[in-house]
């Protein structure tokens, strides 16, 4: 069968993938209430369209960190991404450069950051970055990204510690097999194989004055990833971020939190005038997309459909998947009567009288 939809990638992934890497993958935490509610949440907004304003020209562009965008579509960072394909991280950035998509290499991936620019030079990247006990680690981690041409370092704030991932601890032990072991900690690993080992590796007393002192560091921008309120949306401004992802880490970290949908609008409100707003979790129809912009989201990050992709046809999997959303994106801006991505507003999105 044709594969149409992200969400017949979906099935077909769970067709194709490993019990326990699609455990890891498609799981969230707790009982999945906000793991069902990230897609629930863009549901349950109805868009409002204008019609007669001219689509036959349209432009799904938009502005991010200063620099414009061919479109708002970024790879969320993602670990572990060779348990989905053998090529792993280096098929999801050829997908990534084939559809001008920037991709967030995760600390964690099973090919190092450092291999991942050198093998695909063209492909858009910022760099995702978990903090270690072990600063030293994270800074020659971050010294690598910024030497290969890394645009921004994405420090993920939502995992002090693991979330309990029922569908992972029922799947078994966690072990990731010989060659998946994340290469980028070869430094700091110390021989960790467990992903309870290296998630272990994550200092769980960062705070903000850590991400003051990154940002101080950093040549590049620091853009905070997950947080869901207006106050630390605020702190990560004051700590100098340049932007923010609204996120809850695709309903992996805390259970029955707000989803990106409903956490958006206030964060916007806080800090949309001053800062780039991205937000991520249950992005599957060009719809989500425009009504993500229309709450004044900046750009939208892709998690699990990308792995999907992978699992299913390595890099033509992933770019299908890329171009499927681009392609719904593009339709809804045309019949949603906004050509221009740049045009979304609030006044386009209304609660859904079905809610
Ligand atoms: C298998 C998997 C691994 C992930 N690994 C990371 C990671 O290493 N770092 C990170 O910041 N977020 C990680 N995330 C969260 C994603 O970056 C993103 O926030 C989330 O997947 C978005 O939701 P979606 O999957 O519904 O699109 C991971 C998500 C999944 C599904």
């Amino acid at each position: 069968m044709e594969l149409i939809t992200l969400a017949d990638y979906e099935r077909a992934a769970a067709e194709t993938m490993h019990p326990q890497a699609a455990a890891y993958c498609f799981g969230g935490a707790g009982d999945e209430v906000t793991l069902r509610d990230n897609l629930d949440g863009w549901r349950r907004l109805a868009i409002r369209p204008r019609m007669l304003v001219g689509v036959g020209e349209r432009d799904p562009g938009i502005t991010l960190l200063g620099k414009p965008r061919r479109h708002p579509l970024l790879i969320a960072p993602v670990a572990f991404q060779r348990l989905a394909h053998p090529d792993g991280e280096i098929a999801t950035a050829r997908a990534a450069a084939a559809t001008a998509t920037t991709f967030c290499v995760p600390t964690l991936g099973t090919t190092s950051a450092v291999e991942v620019a050198e093998a695909v030079p063209d492909a858009p990247r910022w760099f995702q970055l978990y903090v270690f006990r072990d600063r030293g680690v994270s800074r020659e981690l971050v010294a690598r990204a910024v030497d290969h041409d890394y645009e921004a370092l994405v420090v993920t704030v939502d995992l002090p510690i693991y979330g309990v991932r029922v569908r992972e601890l029922r799947a078994g032990s966690g072990s990731l097999r010989p060659g998946r072991v994340p290469s980028a900690l070869a430094a700091g690993a110390h021989g960790a194989v467990t992903r309870d080992q290296i998630t272990a590796l994550i200092d769980p007393d960062l705070r903000w004055s850590d991400i003051e002192r990154f940002a101080d560091e950093s040549p590049i921008p620091v853009v905070v990833k997950g947080v869901l309120t207006a106050h630390d949306a605020r702190q990560a401004l004051d700590s100098g971020a340049e932007a923010v992802i609204v996120s809850n880490h695709g309903a992996r970290q805390l259970d029955t939190v707000l989803s990106g949908a409903d956490a958006l609008s206030a964060i916007v409100a806080e800090i949309g005038d001053q800062a780039d707003v991205l937000v991520d979790g249950g992005i599957r129809r060009g719809t989500d997309v425009v009504k993500a912009l229309a709450l004044g989201a900046r750009a939208v990050l892709v998690g699990r459909p990308i792995v999907w992709g992978l699992a299913v046809d390595g890099a033509d999997g992933a770019q299908r998947v890329l171009e499927i959303l681009l392609a719904e994106l593009d339709n809804a801006l045309a019949l949603a009567g906004a050509p221009r991505a740049q045009d979304l507003d609030a006044s386009f999105v209304t609660p859904a009288p079905w809610r």
